[in-house]
Parts: C-alpha cells; structure tokens; sequence
C-alpha cells in the first residue's frame, strides 16, 4: 500500500471539501459553505491536511482557519494583562476539526503545531499576543487545555494560548 504523506495547504478548488466529516455539522458546513468565501474576502484563511499523493479532489483529512482578531486585555487574567494596553491584537484560531475516520491519530495536534507556526510568522512580521480560540464545548476545552491554552476568566469556554507558551513548544519540537 502507498505511504501515506501528509501535507497542509491553503484550501483550494482541488479540495473534496462535499466529502469531509468530523461528526460537527456546524465545522462541516463551514468548510463546504464559507471557508473559501472567508478567505477571497479577507475574512479568513483555511488551512487543510491531504494526503499528497492522491489525486484532486483531494479527501481533506482536517483543517483548521485563523483570522486576526483584536481583544480587550482586561478580559485576560490580570497576570496577563500586567503592562499591555487596553486593546492588543492577537490570532483566533476559528475552526479545528479532523475527518471522524481520522480522529485520534494525532492529526488534531499536527494540525495545532501548524497553526502555531502560521501565528508566530504573523507575530514576527506584526506582533500579536497569542492564540485564542472558542471551545465549542466541555470536551474541547479540555482539548485544548494540554496543549497549554488556558481559559479566559470571561469566558471558560474562549481560551489562550500566549506566545511564550507557543515559542517554548516550537523550540522543544525542534
Ligand atoms: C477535537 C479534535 C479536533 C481532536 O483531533 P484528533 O486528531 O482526534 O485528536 P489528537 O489525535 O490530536 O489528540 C491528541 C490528544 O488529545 C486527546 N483527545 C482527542 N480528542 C479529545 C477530546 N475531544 N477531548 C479531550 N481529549 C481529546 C487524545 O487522547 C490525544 O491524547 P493522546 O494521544 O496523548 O492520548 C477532533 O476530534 C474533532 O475534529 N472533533 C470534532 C470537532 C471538534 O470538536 N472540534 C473542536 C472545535 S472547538
């Protein structure tokens, strides 16, 4: 059997967006319906793991948006928040899901490692104090919660992962 490889893109035409299932109807319509929207509009840009070697349209095994987002500080822990204006921009991270004959492979972690990387690129090019994302659920907060994204004392269920956090997990993966 052919190995499979891994690759993540900017979603594209060439992506079999009608065939995905992660078990959410609202993530799954998103990708159909408004993700490529999203991106010709400055919205949102929509990131998907293939498998390179099979041919368009390509089954999207994952995927995950980002879209810059500004926040107020004081909606951050106050040891968060110490010395940052009252308005500081940062990246949510919109939507993350993975194919349910897929799940529980590690692809979801594969898919936040990347996410990482796109946040620091931004953060070296404009700054930006970290990652956020609304958990959709108790489940997904505690997904995300070991990965280092703490809840914000708002909101349990929005999250944030700062950059010293992101930089440390990049610099341990190598
Ligand atoms: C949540 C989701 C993105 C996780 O992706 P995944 O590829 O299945 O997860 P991974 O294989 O990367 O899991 C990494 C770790 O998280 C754990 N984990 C997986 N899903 C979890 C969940 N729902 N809650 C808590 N922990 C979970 C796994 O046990 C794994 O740990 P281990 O391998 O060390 O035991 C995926 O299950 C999914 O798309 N679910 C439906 C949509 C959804 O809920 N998206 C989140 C939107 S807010």
């Amino acid at each position: 059997m052919a190995r499979c490889v891994h690759k993540i893109e900017l979603l594209a035409k060439s992506h079999d967006r009608e065939g995905f299932d992660c078990g959410s109807e609202p993530l799954n319509l998103f990708l159909k319906q408004t993700a490529r929207q999203h991106a010709e509009r400055g919205i949102s840009r929509t990131f998907v793991l293939v498998d390179e070697a099979v041919a368009a349209p390509k089954p999207i095994v994952g995927f995950f948006s980002l879209n810059i987002c500004q926040i107020k500080s004081g909606s951050l822990t106050p040891q968060e928040a110490k010395k940052l204006p009252r308005d500081v921009a940062g990246v949510r991270l919109g939507r993350l899901a993975v194919a349910k004959a897929n799940q529980r492979q590690g692809i979801g972690k594969t898919l936040l490692i990347a996410a990482m990387g796109k946040f620091i690129k931004i953060f070296n090019s404009a700054g930006g104090i970290g990652l956020f994302v609304d958990a959709k659920d108790q489940d997904a907060k505690h997904y995300y919660e070991q990965f280092g994204f703490v809840a914000m004392p708002s909101n349990e269920l929005e999250l944030f992962l700062p950059v010293r956090t992101i930089q440390e997990a990049l610099i341990t993966r190598g």
